[in-house]
C-alpha cells in the first residue's frame, strides 16, 4: 500500500478509452503510486454526460479522450457522485459550452454552498429521481455514508449500467471489465485504506444494488465487473469485516494523545 507522504502526480498517468457498451466508454488511468486506476465514464447520448472528471492534473488527458467521442460543445451534463477531489478535480470540463453540473442534494447543500469559486449553477437530485439523456434514463440512488455522507449513485434503467463511484473497486490494472471474483482483494483494499466508517451502511447499499440487477457495473477504480459475478461482490461485502480499524491509506494511525 501507498505511504501516505507520497502523492500521486496526475499528469504522469497515461489514460486509455474503452467502449464498453453502447455508447458507454470507459476513460482509465492506472496510478502506480497507489496502485489502482481513475476511471471517468461517459455515456454519448442526445444529452452526453461525463460521471467523474478526475483529478485536476489529469485533465487535459481525459479531455482528449472525450473529444475523441464527441465535441466538448455538446457535452451537456458533468456528474460527481461525492465531494472528493477525484471525482472532479477536473472541473474545466465546466467551462465545455452548455455544460452543466449534476450531484447529489446533500453535495449541494453541504459542500457547493459557502465557498469561492465553486460553481452555483448545478442540478441537484434526491433518491430516485431521474434524468432522462435520450435512450437513457438515469436513476439517482442516494447511499449516505458509504465512503462520504454526500455520496450517490446512478443506475442506468436502460442498459441496467450501475456507477458505483468508490464502491466494490479492486485494485491493479486490470483488462476493462472482468468475470471474475477479485472481492478479496476489494475487501482487502478497503481495510488497508479505510475509506468507510461503518460496514453498516455499505451493507444495505449493496443489497440494495443487487435487487437493481445490474448487467454492468462500473466503479471508479479497477475494473467494470459483469453482472453474472456481481453477487459474489456483494456477498463478500456481506461477510467480511473492512470499515475502518486503525488503518488509512496502509498505514497504521497511533490513538494516544502526546
Ligand atoms: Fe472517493
Ligand atoms: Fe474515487
Amino acid at each position: 500500500m501507498p505511504e501516505v507522504s507520497k502523492n500521486i502526480n496526475p499528469s504522469k498517468i497515461d489514460v486509455s478509452l474503452s467502449e464498453i457498451n453502447d455508447g458507454i466508454y470507459r476513460i482509465c488511468g492506472f496510478d502506480d503510486t497507489y496502485g489502482i486506476t481513475f476511471n471517468q465514464l461517459l455515456i454519448d447520448d442526445e444529452k452526453p454526460i461525463l460521471i467523474h472528471t478526475g483529478p485536476v492534473g489529469m485533465y487535459e488527458k481525459i479531455e482528449a479522450k472525450v473529444k475523441e467521442v464527441i465535441g466538448l460543445e455538446k457535452l451537456i451534463y458533468v456528474a460527481f457522485l461525492h465531494f472528493e477531489s477525484d471525482e472532479w478535480g477536473g472541473m474545466e470540463f465546466l467551462n465545455s459550452p452548455g455544460a452543466r453540473l449534476v450531484c447529489s442534494d446533500l453535495s449541494s447543500k453541504l459542500n457547493l454552498t459557502g465557498w469561492n469559486n465553486v460553481p452555483l449553477d448545478h442540478i441537484s437530485f434526491w433518491d430516485n429521481e431521474k434524468l432522462n439523456i435520450g435512450k437513457a434514463t438515469l436513476r439517482f440512488i442516494m447511499t449516505p455514508h458509504v465512503h462520504h455522507w454526500d455520496s450517490m449513485m446512478i443506475f442506468e434503467e436502460n442498459s441496467k449500467s450501475l456507477f458505483t463511484s468508490d464502491l466494490f473497486i479492486q485494485p491493479g490494472f486490470n483488462k476493462p471489465v472482468i468475470s471474475e471474483d477479485l472481492s478479496d482483494s476489494m475487501i482487502a483494499l478497503y481495510q488497508a485504506v479505510g475509506i468507510f466508517a461503518s460496514e453498516k451502511p455499505v451493507r444495505i447499499t449493496s443489497k440494495r444494488l443487487e435487487k437493481l440487477k445490474p448487467k454492468m457495473i462500473y466503479p471508479m477504480h479497477g475494473s467494470c465487473i459483469d453482472g453474472s459475478i456481481f453477487s459474489n461482490y456483494v456477498d463478500s461485502i456481506m461477510k467480511n469485516d473492512f470499515a475502518y480499524s486503525g488503518k488509512l491509506l496502509g498505514q497504521n494511525m497511533e490513538y494516544e494523545v502526546a
